[in-house]
């Protein structure tokens, strides 16, 4: 699978925007209006959802896709289209250029990271997923990592197998491989930092990076950048619910963690 669909230019500073929106803050009627931001075809994906809260976050991060990307490119959202590659990956096909983006959703939140210069792959997961186990992750974890687990107890033994996972799902999701990958190849830092490739073949450049990011005290979030750790990226952070409540004006936009 080629990872190279999207190449920087030397020395340009790759813009990279990560939006979230926090469903559970959401009432009926902003629910309606986020649904009436999606494609027909996206909106017919979203009644197959017979549980209202992954209807929601599937919604959501469709209309915060439409959004974030129309702004970014100067484009009504509804003119946007979207395919789906192969392994599930989905990626902007009208208009065709150099941004590329992910979506994901987990706990509360939905969210859309866009690139412009690189894959980007993203994932957020509740801090205290108690899904999440070593014996669940056995086989997808390095060594190293899993000591990184075992060396804590209680709820931060959680937070570090959460951790852990997010940024193995992030790059993997740049990918588009997806749990086909060598995970336990791809080792992942605890905080921001390289994640070195060379165990995914074609994967390039070989070493990328990874960001970690808090949207709120309750998830934990990772963005994975096809991007050399020494390239110049600009990394912005929204919060768009209150885009979405009662379409009042955008929240400023935070800080990565
Ligand atoms: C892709 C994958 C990592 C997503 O993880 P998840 O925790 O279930 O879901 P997330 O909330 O993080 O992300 C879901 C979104 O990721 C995107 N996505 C789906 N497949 C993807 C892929 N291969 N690469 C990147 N993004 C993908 C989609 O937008 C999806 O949402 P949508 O279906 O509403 O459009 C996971 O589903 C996966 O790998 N599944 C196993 C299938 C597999 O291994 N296939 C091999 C080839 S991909």
């Amino acid at each position: 699978m080629s990872v190279a669909r999207v190449k920087p230019e030397i020395s340009r500073i790759v813009g990279v925007e990560v939006w979230f929106c926090s469903v559970d803050d959401l009432n009926s009627v902003d629910h309606e209006q986020v649904r009436s931001l999606l494609s027909s075809d996206e909106q017919a994906r979203n009644r197959r959802f017979l549980v209202d809260h992954p209807r929601h976050l599937h919604a959501a991060a469709y209309a915060l896709a439409r959004h974030a990307i129309g702004r970014r490119l100067g484009l009504p959202p509804a003119e946007l289209r979207f395919g789906r590659a192969p392994g599930g990956r989905p990626f902007l096909a009208h208009p065709r250029g150099m941004l590329d983006f992910n979506l994901a959703h987990g706990g509360g939140l939905a969210v859309c990271a866009l690139a412009d210069g690189c894959r980007v792959g993203i994932d957020v997961e509740p801090a205290d997923r108690p899904e999440l186990s070593l014996e669940l992750l056995d086989g997808l974890l390095a060594p190293g990592e899993r000591d990184r687990v075992t060396a804590r107890q209680g709820s931060a033994r959680q937070e570090a197998l959460v951790g852990l996972w997010v940024g193995k799902e992030a790059v993997a999701k740049a990918h588009g491989g997806g749990l086909s990958l060598p995970l336990d190849r791809l080792v992942v830092p605890e905080g921001d930092g390289p994640v070195t490739m060379t165990a995914v073949a074609g994967a390039l450049p070989p070493v990328w990076r990874l960001h970690r990011l808090r949207p709120d005290r309750r998830h934990r979030m990772a963005l994975a950048l096809a991007l050399a750790p020494d390239a110049p990226a600009a990394i912005s952070f929204h919060d768009a619910t209150q885009v979405f409540r009662g379409h009042r004006p955008p929240a400023a936009s935070a800080g990565p963690a």
